[in-house]
């Protein structure tokens, strides 16, 4: 829903201060005074005094401090979610509930994914082993409640993507996650916990008297306000208002600024609490008819949608893309972090915003009721700058979706496959008529100081024709010269980062590769492994000249 009413809020004393509610496993927490950038794991260990729960790196990279928060979806479903305890603030836990390895183990003995990892002897000195359970519980809760006990191979190694385990090897780990499921469903029922959720929801009524949901603002004490907005129209209003205020989405990013760098980011405003800002829906965007052509429709994902939900309604139209969306950090990341805060934090090498671009997104720009749609690929000034005005915020990224005629590649090349940042990023999509590449757009991650498009290399590679069922060997010897133009073109376009992840240099001839990879994807011949690929590149640069 696109708001008209202009911001009406005029002023922070307008807005009812409240204390941070939520469940911590059976307890019912009531927080006052806490600063706003207290995470959830200082407050579980310290506050709490739970050593269920374990900080390794606090910074989202290890896994030892996982969670699982539950809340309710739009439909009152209640959903669990494994996070980052280390890089979540504890205001955001409010109308949850949050869970230790310690709170799903019943009173005496152990919950199935915990005996699951006793029976595989899934643990050794143990610092790692609540993380990876809690990882685990969320998993066997969404099996539960989808009535189904089989855990794929795949899906137990995506569960545990965000955890590390120095001591005891990923095998046994990963056979406790898959038959974790056998022996029943255990452990607290969900009716229970949606009445506890329930029942944190209508104390606003009680307090307030009110039945729609209100704002509030969680007294802090002088670091900075932490604003909890409930509706965009609030949300729009505090931003016009604070325009210096830091907005918090899933703090995947913010979060580290704290616990990493020790900044003071000031007041928080917080994006999580907007229920019109956690929806997609299917719209018709001008940016992405004018890529590819009318009855293109884009899905239009709010400013709250965290990257797990996005992709999870996006796959099935990229099929090609799924080991990119796999390799973005980790499971609990994704679950936290939101794909507009990967667009507005403007990182070089984040990774939507290469693939964003070439397939023509925009963005929703907001401010104090008005709003305007940007092609994204206008949307950064410079390295972390874009064109927000004092007051915007990004209300929604559009995502085309160009149709089974576009065929979109995405890449990626970090030194890990899962939880770590892109060295290079290239993807492209393309349209291809009567055997010949029509159209292409094509977006580069880590070669220039913000994401970009490459407009020298896609008007390169239009017009060369698809390979054919080739082998890898007549393509060395069939190699069409604009291929080699366009790889030449891409590294010419761009003067890459040159820092301790990748010299410049190896960022142009793996974006060249790349580019040599997308278009092999059109053929046949698209699963030439990366290795062969670049042995055969002085012969194919060679056969292209
Ligand atoms: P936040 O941290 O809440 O905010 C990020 C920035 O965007 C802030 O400046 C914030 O003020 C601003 N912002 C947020 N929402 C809005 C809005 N609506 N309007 C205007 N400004 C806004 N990133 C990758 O691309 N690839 C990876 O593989 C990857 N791996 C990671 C691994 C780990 C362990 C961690 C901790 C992070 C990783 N990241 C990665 C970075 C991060 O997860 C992403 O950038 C994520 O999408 C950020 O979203 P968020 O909701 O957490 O943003
Ligand atoms: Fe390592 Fe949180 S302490 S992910
Ligand atoms: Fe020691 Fe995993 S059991 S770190």
């Amino acid at each position: 829903m696109i708001p008209t009413s202009p911001a009406t809020f005029l002023g922070d004393s307008d807005m009812p201060t409240r204390p941070i509610r939520f469940w911590h496993g059976d307890t019912l927490v009531t927080l006052d005074q806490v600063p706003p950038t207290l995470t959830v794991l200082e407050w579980l260990r310290e506050g709490a005094g739970c050593a269920a729960v374990k900080e390794g790196c606090a910074e989202g990279d290890c896994g030892a401090c996982t969670v699982a928060v539950t809340r309710l979806d739009a439909q009152g479903v209640p959903q669990v979610r494994a996070v980052n305890a280390c890089i979540q603030f504890v205001a955001t836990l409010d109308g949850k509930v949050v869970q230790t390895a310690k709170d799903i183990a019943p009173a005496h003995g152990l919950h199935p994914v915990q005996q699951a990892m006793v029976d595989c002897h899934g643990s050794q000195c143990g610092f790692c082993t609540p993380g990876f359970v809690m990882s685990m519980y969320a998993l066997y809760e969404d099996k539960r409640a989808a009535g189904d006990c089989a855990v794929s191979r795949e899906e137990a190694i995506q569960t545990i993507s965000g955890n590390l385990c120095r001591c005891t090897g990923y095998r046994p780990i990963v056979d406790a996650a898959r038959g974790m499921c056998e022996g029943g469903w255990q452990g607290p029922d969900m009716g229970v916990v949606r009445d506890r959720l329930m029942q944190l929801a209508s104390q606003d009524d009680a307090v307030f008297g009110l039945t729609e949901p209100v704002d509030a603002r969680f007294p802090g004490h002088g670091e900075g306000r932490f604003f909890a907005p409930r509706s965009l129209a609030s949300f729009a209003a505090l931003r016009a208002a604070y325009p210096a205020s830091r907005i918090v989405a899933g703090s995947t990013d913010v979060g580290l600024w704290v616990t990493k760098q020790h900044k003071k980011i000031g007041d928080v405003l917080w994006v999580g609490g907007v229920a019109e800002l956690d929806t997609m829906r299917e719209v018709v965007d001008p940016f992405a008819v004018a890529c590819w052509g009318e009855g293109t429709a884009s899905i239009e994902v709010g400013a709250g949608v965290s990257l797990s939900r996005a992709w999870a309604r996006l796959r099935p139209h990229f099929p090609d893309c799924g080991e990119y969306f796999n390799r973005f950090a980790s499971t609990p990341v994704r679950n936290a972090g939101t794909l507009v805060g990967n667009v507005a934090n403007g990182s070089p090498i984040g990774d939507c915003p290469p693939w964003l671009i070439a397939l023509g997104a925009s963005v929703v720009l907001h401010n104090a009721g008005a709003e305007r749609i940007v092609a994204l690929d206008e949307f950064y000034t410079g390295y972390q700058k874009n064109i927000l005005q004092p007051g915007e915020f990004v209300r929604a990224v559009r995502v085309p979706l160009p149709g089974a005629g576009v065929k979109v590649n995405a890449w990626k090349v970090s030194k890990r496959y899962e939880q770590d940042i892109t060295a290079v990023a290239v993807v492209s999509a393309t349209q291809v008529l009567e055997g010949r590449v029509a159209r292409v757009r094509i977006g580069v991650g880590g070669m220039a100081a913000v994401p970009s498009r490459a407009p020298l290399t896609e008007i390169a590679l239009t017009g060369v024709p698809v390979p054919g069922a080739a082998s890898s060997a007549s393509v060395q010897t069939h190699l069409p010269a604009q291929v080699g133009a366009a790889m030449q073109a891409v590294r010419d376009e761009f003067k890459p980062l040159d820092d301790l992840r990748a010299s410049a240099a190896y960022r142009s001839e793996v974006a060249a590769n790349l580019i040599l990879r997308s278009w092999l994807g059109l053929g046949a011949v698209r699963d030439v492994p990366a290795l062969i690929l670049s042995d055969m590149l002085p012969v194919l640069v060679e056969a292209s000249t």
